[in-house]
C-alpha cells in the first residue's frame, strides 16, 4: 500500500506544480459515511450460499461452459446490465449513494433476482449493500452510504445479479453534472482500455494479452493501471480460480479457449495505481488520492469476437452502451 504524496511533492496530475498548490484539495476527500440498516431480500428468490450469513461454496466449475448455461448466463447478464443501466440514469448531483442502492436492490427483487454483493464475505464484515458504489479516488467496493452526489463528481456502479443459477456482473463510471476535463479524459480512456482488452480476448491467445492491451493504452496517457483487483471466471459461482489481470502479467499463460466465461474490469487512476484499503475491509482507494475509474462487462469467448453477456436491451440510454455493443 502507498501513502497519500507530501504537501510539497509534485502533484500526480503531472502539472509541475505542488501537491498542496495543486490537486491536494480539488474535492473534498471521501470519507466513511453511515451505512443503513441490511435490506431483506424475500424468500421466494433463489439465493446464493452466503445470503443469511452463510459461505461462499467453491468448487472446481468447468471453465468452458455447457450451451445451457451459456443461454442463462445470456439471461442473466442482460439483467444485470439493465439494472446499471438505469442505475445510471439516477447519478446526479444531490443523490445519495444509499439512494442508488435501495433502487439497485429493488430492481433486483422486481427481476426475480439476488443482488449478488449483498452479504458477501469480505476480510472484516460481509458487504452489507446491493450495489458497489466507488466515487472519484475510491477504486472499487465502495459501500452506498449517506453521501450525496456532487456536481464534477465521477462515481462507478458496479452490479451483480444472481438468477437462474448464474451471475452476471458489469459496472460502468458516470459523469456527475459537469466534470473536468482531467476525469473525462480519465473515464474515456477506461472505457477504450475495456473495449481494447475484449478485442484482445481471442481464442488460441495466451490470457495476458488482455493485461497487455489495456496497460499500453493507459500508459500512452499516463495513466496507472491498478494491480490489486482482476477480472475472474465467473458462471455458477461469482468468482472462480481463473484471474484475469489488467496490466501484462508474463506468467498468466494459460489459452484462451471458445466457450470460456469470464469479467474483464480494468481500473485506471490519474495518477499512483498503489490502494489504500479502508478499515472496513471493502473501501479502496488510491494511495495519492487521485481520480480512478473503472468498467466491466461479463464476456463469452467465441471462435471470433466475443460476445458482450452484458449488454443491455436498451443501448440508447447512455453513450457507453451504443459502443460496447459494436466491439
Ligand atoms: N462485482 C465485483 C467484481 O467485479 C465484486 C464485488 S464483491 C462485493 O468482481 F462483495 F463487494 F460486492
Ligand atoms: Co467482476
Ligand atoms: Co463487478
Amino acid at each position: 500500500m502507498g501513502v497519500l504524496p507530501k504537501a510539497n511533492d509534485a502533484c500526480w496530475c503531472g502539472s509541475g506544480k505542488k501537491f498542496k498548490r495543486c490537486h491536494k484539495n480539488a474535492t473534498d476527500p471521501i470519507r466513511p459515511g453511515r451505512i443503513s440498516p441490511l435490506r431483506p431480500v424475500p424468500d421466494t428468490i433463489a439465493k446464493p450460499t452466503w445470503a443469511d450469513g452463510g459461505d461462499v461454496e467453491r468448487w472446481d466449475e468447468p471453465r468452458v461452459k455447457s450451451p445451457e448455461i451459456i443461454e442463462r448466463m445470456r439471461r442473466t447478464g442482460r439483467e444485470a446490465a439493465d439494472v446499471l443501466a438505469y442505475l445510471g440514469t439516477l447519478c446526479q448531483p444531490g443523490v445519495t449513494t444509499e439512494e442508488i442502492d435501495a433502487a439497485c436492490h429493488q430492481a433486483a427483487i422486481d427481476r426475480n433476482s439476488y443482488p449478488s454483493p449483498l452479504e458477501y464475505p469480505g476480510m472484516v464484515d460481509p458487504f452489507p449493500k446491493s450495489v458497489c458504489s466507488s466515487v472519484n479516488e475510491v477504486i472499487c467496493h465502495g459501500i452506498p452510504d449517506d453521501r450525496a452526489l456532487v456536481d464534477g463528481d465521477i462515481i462507478n456502479l458496479d452490479v451483480t445479479l444472481f438468477k437462474e443459477g448464474v451471475h452476471g456482473d458489469t459496472n460502468a463510471t458516470f459523469f456527475v453534472g459537469q466534470v473536468d476535463d482531467i476525469s473525462r479524459k480519465l473515464v474515456n480512456v477506461t472505457r477504450e482500455c475495456l473495449e481494447l482488452g475484449i478485442a484482445a480476448a481471442r481464442p488460441g491467445r495466451p490470457i495476458n494479452e488482455i493485461g497487455r492491451a489495456i496497460q499500453t493504452h493507459a500508459e500512452d496517457f499516463g495513466f496507472g493501471v491498478v494491480r490489486d483487483f482482476v477480472g475472474h471466471g465467473i458462471g455458477e459461482q461469482f468468482h472462480t480460480d481463473l484471474q484475469i489481470c489488467h496490466y501484462y502479467h508474463p506468467r498468466q499463460t494459460d489459452i484462451i479457449e471458445p466457450g470460456m466465461t469470464f469479467t474483464i474490469e480494468p481500473m485506471i487512476t490519474a495518477g499512483s495505481y498503489r490502494i489504500n484499503l479502508w478499515d472496513d475491509g471493502w473501501t479502496a482507494t488510491t494511495a495519492d488520492r487521485s481520480r480512478t475509474a473503472q468498467f466491466e462487462h461479463t464476456i463469452l469467448i467465441t471462435d471470433d469476437a466475443p460476445e458482450i453477456l452484458t449488454t443491455p436491451s436498451d443501448t440508447s440510454s447512455h453513450p457507453y452502451w451504443s459502443l460496447a455493443a459494436t466491439v
